[in-house]
């Protein structure tokens, strides 16, 4: 089925040119729409489909913008008008009538219901893999960090932790908290607006499973390098890579595990 969107944009774009030179407003006006409608549906190639609904206010609008701009001019509306009143009104066109007004738009309209109500068979959606393996190494602006089975660099020191977590803290209550929320619970005031959901750090089920390396990674890299089993990749999660500095990404990874009380796993 989606192999055929790209063939009606491609049709389109070929009869809104022929009818373009022919002068044929009406099926310039047909030509137009293909070619939009098919160009909409092929983003699915290369990208997330766009929601119906979007296609269809897109169309919509479409469909009145281009009544607005061939009807501008009288001669020209008159001859985008002629080939629906040729057909309707001309006697010498009878048959073409008959076979749209009683065959083809009986058809369609029959084709269009048949496929809202239909049952739709689609594959189970497949489980997107929420812990995928860290890689083993990352770069961090350039500088390669080994991160399977590290821990924070920033607890060797025991003195500095508590600056380091208020540092931390700082980090966390700047770039965060819009999305994993201001107590740390995932409902964050953007919360609702994206799925997946922003993750809680609190209880039991996520950084608390995680060594602390991981973190890390995820708060450097975003949704960006995550592997294959993660798609599909439409995590909100920002890359803070170029945002914040490596200390400061180790210090909102202290922070985020000493405000909740978690502790990394060990590898
Ligand atoms: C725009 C919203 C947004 C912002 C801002 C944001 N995150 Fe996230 N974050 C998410 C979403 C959504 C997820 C869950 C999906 C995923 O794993 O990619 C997530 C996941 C995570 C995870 C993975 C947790 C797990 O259990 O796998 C960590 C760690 C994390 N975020 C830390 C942070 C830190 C630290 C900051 C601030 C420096 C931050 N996030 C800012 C949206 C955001």
């Amino acid at each position: 089925m989606l192999t055929i969107y790209p063939v009606i944009a491609g049709a389109g774009i070929i009869i809104s040119i022929i009818s373009a030179k022919k002068k044929a407003p009406f099926y310039n006006y047909i030509g137009i729409l293909m070619a939009m409608y098919g160009g909409l549906k092929s983003v699915e190639f290369f990208a997330p489909p766009l929601p119906g609904q979007v296609i269809l206010m897109y169309m919509a609008m479409s469909v009145f913008t281009f009544i607005i701009y061939f009807s501008i001019r009288e001669e020209q509306f008159q001859a985008f008008l002629r080939p629906m009143r040729t057909v309707l009104a001309d006697d010498s066109k009878r048959i073409p009538r008959i076979l749209i007004m009683y065959i083809l738009l009986p058809v369609l309209a029959g084709f269009i219901t048949y496929g809202k109500v239909m049952p739709k068979l689609a594959p189970p959606a497949t489980a997107r893999i929420v812990h995928p393996e860290p890689p083993a190494s990352i770069t961090y602006r350039g500088k390669s960090i080994n991160i399977l089975g590290i821990e924070n660099p920033l607890r060797k020191d025991e003195a500095a932790m508590a600056v380091h977590i208020e540092a931390g803290k700082k980090v966390y209550y700047q770039n965060c908290f819009y999305c994993h929320g201001d107590d740390l619970d995932g409902n964050g005031h953007f919360a609702d607006a994206f799925n997946p959901r922003p993750l809680p750090f609190r209880g039991t089920d996520t950084i608390a499973q995680l060594p602390e390396g991981f973190v890390f990674y995820r708060i450097a890299k975003g949704w960006t390098t995550l592997p294959a089993g993660s798609t599909p990749w439409d995590s909100s999660m920002p890359s803070f890579e170029h945002l914040l500095t490596e200390e400061e990404a180790w210090q909102v990874t202290l922070f985020i595990y000493e405000a909740t009380g978690n502790k990394p796993r060990k590898m």
